[in-house]
Parts: C-alpha cells; structure tokens; sequence
C-alpha cells in the first residue's frame, strides 16, 4: 500500500480501488494550514505570598480555524488557568512564561491596549460561572447592548434591535421582555445564554467556553451543548471546549487533550479518545463515574506541589518505579495523531 503523502490532501480514494478506506484516526493532520492560535511550552505560577504555586506545567497546543477543541480534566487541573492565560485574564499574582500566538501577534508581549481590542473581537470566553461576565446591577439588555456598542459600534435601535436577535440566538425565551430583567431574576442557564450571547456580539474567531455543561438540570446541560454545536455550525469559529466531562463534549470536539495536574496527559481526535483512551487518567475519566471507590478518588484534585515523575503515578495501577520520579513524561505520538505522555507506554 502507498503511503499517504504527508503534505496537501491525500488523492481521493477510487471506489474501484482494492484498498480499504483508511480510518480517520490513521488520516495524517492537515499540514498547511497555519493555527489560528499556537500556545508553546506555556508554564503559570501564583504568587502566594513569595512563595510560587505551578498551575500550567508545559503545555502546548494549536487550534486551527473551525476546530472544535476539548480540553479535558478533573478539578484543579489548570482548564481555566488556561483560558484566562489566552485572554490575559489570570490579574498581577501570576506569573507566566511560553508563548501564546494568534495569527501572527504573540498575545505575551502584545500591549494592554491591543490585548483588550483582541478580547472579545478576536478571542471570547464564557466563563465557569456566568455572573462573572455579568454585572448585577445592570438589566441584562444594557449589559448585551454595551457589548454590541464596544464591538460592532451600533447604539440606539440598532444595538437594541442586536441584542435582542442575539438573545434570541442563544435561545433565551421572550428575548424582548427578559431585556427588562436583572441576573437575579434569572436561573444560571439563562445567564449561561445571556453571557454567550456578549461573547458572540464580538463575532470572534474563538470562542472559549468554560464549563459549558456545569448546572445541576442534565437536560440543560445538553441543551447548552446542542447550542454550541449549531453556533459553531452556523458561524465556524473555533471552539475551545473545557470541562470535567469527556463525555459531555465528546460529540461536539474534534480533537480532545486531556489535563492532569498541570500537563496535556493525552491529545487524540475525540471519537478516539473516548473509544481507545491510553493513558490510564484518561481511562478513568472514559470509565462511568460509578465504578469503583478508588477508580473516582484517582480523578479527585491533585495539588499542585507534586514534584518529580509523573503526576498521576501516586494513583496509577500501572505505576512503575520509573514514574515515581525524574522527568514527567512528555507527549509523544502512540498512533498517528494520538499523543500520549506515560511512561508504561513508551
Ligand atoms: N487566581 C488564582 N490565584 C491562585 N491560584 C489560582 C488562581 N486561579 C487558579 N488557581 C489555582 O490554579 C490551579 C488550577 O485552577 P483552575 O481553575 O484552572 O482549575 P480547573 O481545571 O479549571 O478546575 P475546575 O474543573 O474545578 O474548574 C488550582 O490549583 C487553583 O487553585
Ligand atoms: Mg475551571
């Protein structure tokens, strides 16, 4: 069988042909497409009290234009860290070092001022929680119509008439009358949609959605899904997906990495991951939370004073001596485009 050549697309396959269609996860990546955002060896610190705490141990990623990303991990491994890093969020108690690059402009060294024009215009997030997006002393229309007047300019009617299709958008209910209502008068899914609708007024490039599927009501959860999908389908930005739950995501993303403790344990097209997942972490968070006892305590939060091998090695069942100490194992390719940072699968 020839090989498929790495560069441009592979010829189309002929239905004549005596050769089996290959399987995506054997697809080599598209090369020529330059990432709509590259982040390199990004490490962050907190500064608590002189004494810095690791948040981000080394990761590096690449989301291109349209790509749905999922970044996967338990509480406390870095996911918003993360997002917040990329908008320049994280406040003066962080330290960072790497590089974070859109297009061509490396968002560590660009200034406040054109940080803030790429937040929101070029790069939005939602975060974990809605009200941090969402003042409470403002109705939600004069909240929505101020994120329309600093990113498309319009005032009045226009921003008014705006806000309202984009309430709409995101499905809120009588998109009009809630224009009247404050946060609080509101439940937590309908400020979700509230804070998606500012984040979309922007019509960025990627948007980064942290924790999309949290709320007590599963149905809303998959509902807040569903949403993303069809944004995504009618605007084709990229996404970048966070949450604790592989499964809740796993429809909507492309590729997922998956986060333990600081570090990208494992990156794979997400119908791989959740089918073929290699590195044990991962398999606990494929594995239905109600297996064993031992299997959820694993994937409890892992403080971020863990110091030489592999960070997940203390709860591994295949730890080997090797992983208890040294150098934490690094990405390396297991399959094509399946990544994998483990020792035992070297
Ligand atoms: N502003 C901050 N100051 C100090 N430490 C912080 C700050 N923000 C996050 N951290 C720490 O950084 C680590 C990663 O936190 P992060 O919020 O990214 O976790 P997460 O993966 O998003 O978890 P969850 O699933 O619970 O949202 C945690 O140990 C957290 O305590
Ligand atoms: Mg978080």
């Amino acid at each position: 069988m020839s090989a498929i050549p790495l560069e441009g697309r592979p010829p189309p396959l002929r239905a004549d042909t005596a050769r089996p269609w290959p399987r995506t996860e054997d697809l080599p990546p598209w090369p020529d497409a330059p990432p709509l955002l590259s982040i390199r060896d990004l490490r962050v610190w907190f500064d608590e009290g002189g004494r810095l705490v690791p948040a981000l141990r080394g990761v590096d990623l690449e989301i291109h234009r349209g790509e749905v990303l999922g970044l996967v991990g338990g509480p406390g491994c870095g996911k918003s860290v993360m997002g917040m890093a990329v908008l320049g969020l994280l406040g003066p108690r962080a330290l960072l070092s790497g590089d974070i690059v859109l297009d061509d402009t490396s968002l560590t060294t660009t200034s406040q001022q054109s940080m803030s024009q790429i937040r929101g215009k070029r790069i939005a997030m939602t975060f974990q929680n809605p009200m941090a997006s969402l003042s409470p002393v403002r109705r939600i229309g004069s909240q929505v119509m101020g994120a329309i007047r600093l990113h498309q300019g319009l005032r009045g009617a226009a921003a008014r008439a705006e806000a309202i299709r984009l309430l709409d958008r995101v499905r809120v209910p009588d998109a009009a009358g809630h224009m009247r209502a404050y946060p609080h008068e509101l439940s937590h899914g309908t400020n979700q949609r509230v804070a998606m609708a500012m984040a979309l007024a922007g019509e960025p490039d990627l948007l980064v959605a942290d924790d999309p599927d949290t709320g007590p009501d599963t149905r809303i959860r998959a509902s807040v899904i569903a949403l993303l999908r069809e944004i995504h389908d009618d605007n084709g930005m990229a996404l970048a997906l966070i949450s604790r739950d592989l499964e809740a995501i796993a429809d909507l993303a492309d590729h997922v990495m998956v986060m333990h403790a600081g570090r990208i344990v494992e990156r794979a097209p997400s119908s791989v991951i959740a089918r073929r997942p290699r590195h044990p972490y991962t398999q606990d968070l494929v594995a239905p939370l109600s297996g064993p006892a031992d299997r959820r305590r694993r994937i409890m939060p892992i403080p971020g004073t863990a110091t030489g091998g592999c960070s997940f090695a203390p709860g591994c069942p295949h730890a080997a001596t090797a992983c208890h100490s040294g150098a934490a194992p690094t990405l390396r390719r297991a399959a094509l485009d399946h990544h994998v940072a483990c020792h035992r699968k070297d």
